[in-house]
Protein backbone atom coordinates (compact mmCIF):
# COMPACT_ATOMS: atom_id res chain seq x y z
CA UNK A 1 0.00 0.00 0.00
CA UNK A 2 1.42 3.66 -0.99
CA UNK A 3 1.04 6.29 1.82
CA UNK A 4 0.38 8.93 -1.37
CA UNK A 5 -3.18 9.99 -2.06
CA UNK A 6 -4.52 8.46 -4.82
CA UNK A 7 -6.83 10.71 -7.38
CA UNK A 8 -8.64 8.78 -9.84
CA UNK A 9 -9.40 10.43 -13.13
CA UNK A 10 -12.04 9.84 -15.81
CA UNK A 11 -10.21 8.34 -18.83
CA UNK A 12 -11.12 9.92 -22.38
CA UNK A 13 -12.63 13.10 -23.20
CA UNK A 14 -12.65 14.36 -19.22
CA UNK A 15 -9.05 13.31 -19.08
CA UNK A 16 -7.62 15.71 -22.15
CA UNK A 17 -9.47 18.54 -20.17
CA UNK A 18 -8.46 17.26 -16.56
CA UNK A 19 -4.71 17.24 -17.38
CA UNK A 20 -4.60 20.66 -18.51
CA UNK A 21 -6.35 21.77 -15.20
CA UNK A 22 -4.34 19.73 -12.92
CA UNK A 23 -1.14 21.60 -14.60
CA UNK A 24 -2.31 24.98 -13.64
CA UNK A 25 -2.97 24.27 -10.13
CA UNK A 26 0.53 22.91 -10.04
CA UNK A 27 -0.08 18.78 -10.39
CA UNK A 28 1.77 17.41 -13.66
CA UNK A 29 1.62 13.38 -14.02
CA UNK A 30 5.64 12.41 -14.40
CA UNK A 31 4.89 10.26 -17.49
CA UNK A 32 2.78 11.27 -20.74
CA UNK A 33 -0.41 10.09 -19.24
CA UNK A 34 -2.26 10.43 -23.00
CA UNK A 35 0.22 8.12 -24.64
CA UNK A 36 0.65 5.55 -22.02
CA UNK A 37 -1.18 2.46 -21.52
CA UNK A 38 -0.04 2.79 -17.94
CA UNK A 39 -2.66 3.11 -15.10
CA UNK A 40 -1.13 4.51 -12.24
CA UNK A 41 1.16 7.54 -13.07
CA UNK A 42 3.50 9.56 -9.68
CA UNK A 43 3.27 13.44 -10.16
CA UNK A 44 5.62 16.06 -9.26
CA UNK A 45 3.57 16.17 -6.18
CA UNK A 46 4.85 14.03 -3.94
CA UNK A 47 2.30 13.16 -1.97
CA UNK A 48 -0.45 12.42 -5.22
CA UNK A 49 -0.32 9.93 -7.56
CA UNK A 50 -3.32 9.51 -10.11
CA UNK A 51 -4.90 6.52 -11.43
CA UNK A 52 -6.79 6.73 -14.84
CA UNK A 53 -10.35 4.49 -14.83
CA UNK A 54 -13.15 4.66 -16.73
CA UNK A 55 -15.73 7.30 -15.20
CA UNK A 56 -18.40 4.77 -14.25
CA UNK A 57 -15.80 3.26 -11.76
CA UNK A 58 -14.35 6.71 -10.20
CA UNK A 59 -17.21 7.20 -7.87
CA UNK A 60 -16.50 3.02 -7.15
CA UNK A 61 -13.07 3.64 -6.25
CA UNK A 62 -13.34 6.85 -4.33
CA UNK A 63 -16.67 5.76 -1.93
CA UNK A 64 -14.53 2.72 -1.18
CA UNK A 65 -11.84 4.51 -0.23
CA UNK A 66 -9.37 2.98 -2.85
CA UNK A 67 -8.67 6.40 -4.13
CA UNK A 68 -9.42 9.71 -1.73
CA UNK A 69 -10.43 11.73 -4.59
CA UNK A 70 -11.40 11.96 -8.08
CA UNK A 71 -12.94 13.73 -11.07
CA UNK A 72 -15.74 12.71 -12.44
CA UNK A 73 -18.73 13.77 -14.99
CA UNK A 74 -22.12 15.06 -13.06
CA UNK A 75 -24.18 12.49 -15.35
CA UNK A 76 -22.34 9.26 -13.92
CA UNK A 77 -22.87 10.97 -10.04
CA UNK A 78 -26.71 11.31 -11.10
CA UNK A 79 -26.83 7.99 -12.28
CA UNK A 80 -25.16 6.33 -9.06
CA UNK A 81 -26.07 8.66 -6.17
CA UNK A 82 -23.32 10.26 -4.21
CA UNK A 83 -23.26 8.44 -1.29
CA UNK A 84 -20.07 8.13 0.83
CA UNK A 85 -18.58 11.07 -1.37
CA UNK A 86 -17.92 14.75 -0.69
CA UNK A 87 -18.77 16.71 -3.76
CA UNK A 88 -16.48 19.93 -3.28
CA UNK A 89 -16.02 21.41 -6.10
CA UNK A 90 -18.00 21.94 -9.93
CA UNK A 91 -14.38 21.95 -11.97
CA UNK A 92 -16.47 23.58 -15.17
CA UNK A 93 -14.77 21.46 -17.64
CA UNK A 94 -16.49 18.72 -20.00
CA UNK A 95 -19.79 20.48 -20.56
CA UNK A 96 -22.56 19.14 -21.85
CA UNK A 97 -26.27 18.44 -21.68
CA UNK A 98 -28.07 15.32 -20.52
CA UNK A 99 -30.81 14.90 -23.05
CA UNK A 100 -33.87 12.83 -24.32
CA UNK A 101 -33.60 12.91 -27.96
CA UNK A 102 -35.97 11.12 -30.54
CA UNK A 103 -35.92 10.64 -34.18
CA UNK A 104 -37.13 14.18 -35.92
CA UNK A 105 -40.16 14.62 -36.18
CA UNK A 106 -41.43 11.70 -33.30
CA UNK A 107 -44.56 12.53 -31.94
CA UNK A 108 -45.14 10.22 -28.94
CA UNK A 109 -48.73 8.37 -28.36
CA UNK A 110 -49.92 7.00 -25.26
CA UNK A 111 -48.61 7.30 -21.81
CA UNK A 112 -46.12 4.48 -22.10
CA UNK A 113 -42.70 4.60 -24.06
CA UNK A 114 -39.60 3.03 -24.95
CA UNK A 115 -36.59 4.53 -23.81
CA UNK A 116 -33.25 3.37 -24.67
CA UNK A 117 -30.03 4.63 -22.55
CA UNK A 118 -27.35 4.04 -20.02
CA UNK A 119 -28.41 6.30 -17.41
CA UNK A 120 -31.19 3.87 -16.71
CA UNK A 121 -32.02 5.46 -12.80
CA UNK A 122 -31.82 8.80 -14.41
CA UNK A 123 -34.57 7.52 -17.42
CA UNK A 124 -36.53 6.06 -15.10
CA UNK A 125 -36.94 8.67 -12.42
CA UNK A 126 -37.12 11.80 -14.94
CA UNK A 127 -40.36 10.19 -16.90
CA UNK A 128 -41.75 9.11 -13.63
CA UNK A 129 -41.47 13.14 -12.48
CA UNK A 130 -43.18 13.64 -15.92
CA UNK A 131 -45.96 11.17 -15.10
CA UNK A 132 -45.09 8.79 -17.60
CA UNK A 133 -44.56 4.77 -17.51
CA UNK A 134 -40.98 4.07 -19.44
CA UNK A 135 -39.72 0.85 -19.96
CA UNK A 136 -36.14 1.46 -19.83
CA UNK A 137 -33.99 -0.43 -21.64
CA UNK A 138 -30.44 -0.33 -20.42
CA UNK A 139 -27.13 0.35 -23.17
CA UNK A 140 -23.60 0.59 -22.92
CA UNK A 141 -23.31 2.63 -25.95
CA UNK A 142 -24.61 3.83 -29.96
CA UNK A 143 -27.79 4.99 -27.96
CA UNK A 144 -28.67 6.81 -31.04
CA UNK A 145 -29.27 3.44 -33.13
CA UNK A 146 -31.73 2.27 -30.75
CA UNK A 147 -34.60 4.24 -32.21
CA UNK A 148 -33.58 3.62 -35.73
CA UNK A 149 -33.42 -0.19 -35.21
CA UNK A 150 -36.59 0.26 -33.46
CA UNK A 151 -35.54 -1.26 -30.34
CA UNK A 152 -36.96 2.11 -28.40
CA UNK A 153 -39.31 5.11 -28.87
CA UNK A 154 -35.81 7.83 -27.57
CA UNK A 155 -33.04 7.52 -25.66
CA UNK A 156 -31.74 9.38 -22.95
CA UNK A 157 -27.85 10.33 -23.59
CA UNK A 158 -25.57 13.62 -23.40
CA UNK A 159 -25.38 15.99 -25.68
CA UNK A 160 -22.57 18.09 -26.92
CA UNK A 161 -22.51 19.20 -30.35
CA UNK A 162 -25.62 17.73 -31.47
CA UNK A 163 -23.53 16.11 -33.92
CA UNK A 164 -24.10 12.47 -33.63
CA UNK A 165 -27.96 13.09 -32.77
CA UNK A 166 -27.99 15.00 -36.71
CA UNK A 167 -25.70 12.47 -38.20
CA UNK A 168 -28.37 9.84 -37.23
CA UNK A 169 -31.78 11.36 -38.07
CA UNK A 170 -32.40 12.15 -34.79
CA UNK A 171 -33.34 15.84 -32.51
CA UNK A 172 -32.81 16.85 -28.66
CA UNK A 173 -36.11 17.02 -27.10
CA UNK A 174 -36.35 17.82 -23.24
CA UNK A 175 -32.85 18.75 -21.26
CA UNK A 176 -32.88 16.71 -17.97
CA UNK A 177 -29.73 18.01 -16.88
CA UNK A 178 -26.81 20.12 -17.18
CA UNK A 179 -23.71 18.43 -16.93
CA UNK A 180 -19.66 19.05 -15.66
CA UNK A 181 -17.26 17.20 -14.54
CA UNK A 182 -17.24 17.20 -10.15
CA UNK A 183 -14.36 17.04 -7.78
CA UNK A 184 -15.04 13.72 -5.62
CA UNK A 185 -13.41 13.11 -2.49
CA UNK A 186 -13.91 10.01 -0.28
CA UNK A 187 -15.58 11.17 2.96
CA UNK A 188 -13.55 8.96 5.65
CA UNK A 189 -10.03 10.39 3.82
CA UNK A 190 -11.85 14.11 4.18
CA UNK A 191 -11.32 13.74 7.71
CA UNK A 192 -7.92 11.38 8.19
CA UNK A 193 -6.04 13.07 5.80
CA UNK A 194 -7.55 16.61 5.99
CA UNK A 195 -4.80 19.01 5.33
CA UNK A 196 -3.06 17.28 2.28
CA UNK A 197 -6.05 16.86 0.93
CA UNK A 198 -7.80 20.26 1.60
CA UNK A 199 -4.01 21.57 0.02
CA UNK A 200 -4.60 20.05 -3.36
CA UNK A 201 -8.23 20.72 -3.25
CA UNK A 202 -7.69 24.44 -2.56
CA UNK A 203 -5.01 24.89 -5.34
CA UNK A 204 -7.91 23.65 -7.98
CA UNK A 205 -10.50 25.45 -6.48
CA UNK A 206 -7.86 28.81 -6.55
CA UNK A 207 -7.29 27.73 -10.56
CA UNK A 208 -11.00 27.07 -11.19
CA UNK A 209 -12.21 30.04 -9.96
CA UNK A 210 -9.90 32.03 -10.87
CA UNK A 211 -11.06 31.15 -14.75
C1 LIG B 1 -21.22 10.87 -26.11
C2 LIG B 1 -22.71 10.60 -26.24
C3 LIG B 1 -22.98 10.85 -27.69
C4 LIG B 1 -21.94 11.88 -28.06
C5 LIG B 1 -22.58 13.24 -28.10
O1 LIG B 1 -20.52 9.74 -26.40
O2 LIG B 1 -23.03 9.28 -25.84
O3 LIG B 1 -22.84 9.69 -28.46
O4 LIG B 1 -20.94 11.90 -27.05
O5 LIG B 1 -21.68 14.22 -28.54
P1 LIG B 1 -22.10 15.24 -29.69
O6 LIG B 1 -23.41 15.87 -29.28
O7 LIG B 1 -20.98 16.24 -29.74
O8 LIG B 1 -22.22 14.45 -30.96
P2 LIG B 1 -18.97 9.63 -26.12
O9 LIG B 1 -18.21 10.02 -27.33
O10 LIG B 1 -18.63 10.37 -24.86
O11 LIG B 1 -18.76 8.10 -25.93
P3 LIG B 1 -19.55 7.05 -25.02
O12 LIG B 1 -20.16 6.12 -26.02
O13 LIG B 1 -18.47 6.44 -24.20
O14 LIG B 1 -20.58 7.76 -24.23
Amino acid sequence: MSDKLTMALTKGRILKETLPLLARAGIVPVEDVLSSRKLIFNTNHRDLRLIIIRGTDVPTYVRLGAADLGVVGKDILLEQGAEGLYEPLDLGIARCRLMTAGPVGWKGSGARIRVASKFANITKRYFAEQGMHADVIKLYGAMELAPLMDLADLIVDIVDTGGTLRANGMEPLEEIASISSRLVVNKAAMRMQYAPLQEIINQITEVVEGG
